[in-house]
């Protein structure tokens, strides 16, 4: 097999579903905080609730925090270990949300639909296509916003990655998702940020934050 031919089929949906099952699965407990990420809390928290897409949803306190707040929320990760973790986390917290195990490039989302689609620190791959990311993208409402917060990833983080098998590269970065969003919608802030709840005991990243509304 030749290595273009093995690097497409690592970014298929069912190989990316077990890589994730398999990182999340290095340990026992969470991977993540448990908190919602503070950049969706600082943007969301003054809008009215409305419908919501969690896009890679991970262990799920965004899609519970939206939740309590109000928003009818559906979540989707491909990991199914991780979706496990958010319906278990969603439960003691009384939060009803729609979990959907599986890859959000590949499913059809009622189009023109949601009020919010949130995309934090998403990995979606590259090899996907960018119809795929328009699909998706076209899940936003009129009206409605698209969030979406990356790292902003210096060269010394990029190598680190590499190192261990991940080049940022091959993923759909801010960047590609800013010129996919066409002229439909309005780019309200294309920004650099610094991280409002850095991890403790990590180098602090800034976010990039892309947040465009749907005309
Ligand atoms: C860096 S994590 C971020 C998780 C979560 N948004 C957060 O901020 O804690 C990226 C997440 O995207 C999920 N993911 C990767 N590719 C995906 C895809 N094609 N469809 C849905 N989820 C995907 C991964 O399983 C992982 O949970």
């Amino acid at each position: 097999m030749h290595e273009h031919e093995r690097g497409e089929q690592r970014f298929e949906a069912s190989a990316q579903a077990v890589e994730w099952d398999a990182r999340y699965s290095e340990r026992d407990g969470a991977m993540w905080s448990g908190r919602p990420n503070g950049r969706l809390v600082s943007e969301v928290a003054d809008l009215a609730p409305g419908r919501a897409l969690d896009v890679g949803c991970g262990e799920g306190a965004d899609a519970i925090w939206l939740a309590r707040r109000g928003w009818t929320v559906t979540g989707i990760d491909i990991s199914e270990v991780a979706v496990r973790r958010a319906r278990e986390a969603a439960e003691p917290a009384s939060a009803m949300v729609e979990w959907l195990s599986g890859d959000a490039l590949q499913t059809p989302f009622p189009v023109r639909s949601f009020d919010l689609v949130s995309l934090q620190y998403p990995a979606l791959p590259k090899a996907a296509g960018e119809a795929a990311v328009r699909t998706l993208l076209d899940a936003v409402r009129p009206g409605g916003l698209l969030l979406a917060v990356y790292h902003d990833l210096d060269d010394e983080h990029r190598e680190h990655m590499k190192s261990r098998g991940v080049d940022p590269a091959d993923y759909v970065g801010v960047d590609d998702l800013g010129r996919l969003l066409g002229n439909d919608f309005t780019v309200e802030r294309h920004a650099l940020e610094s991280r409002t709840d850095p991890p403790p005991g990590t180098k602090p990243i800034a976010d990039v934050v892309l947040r465009a509304r749907r005309r």
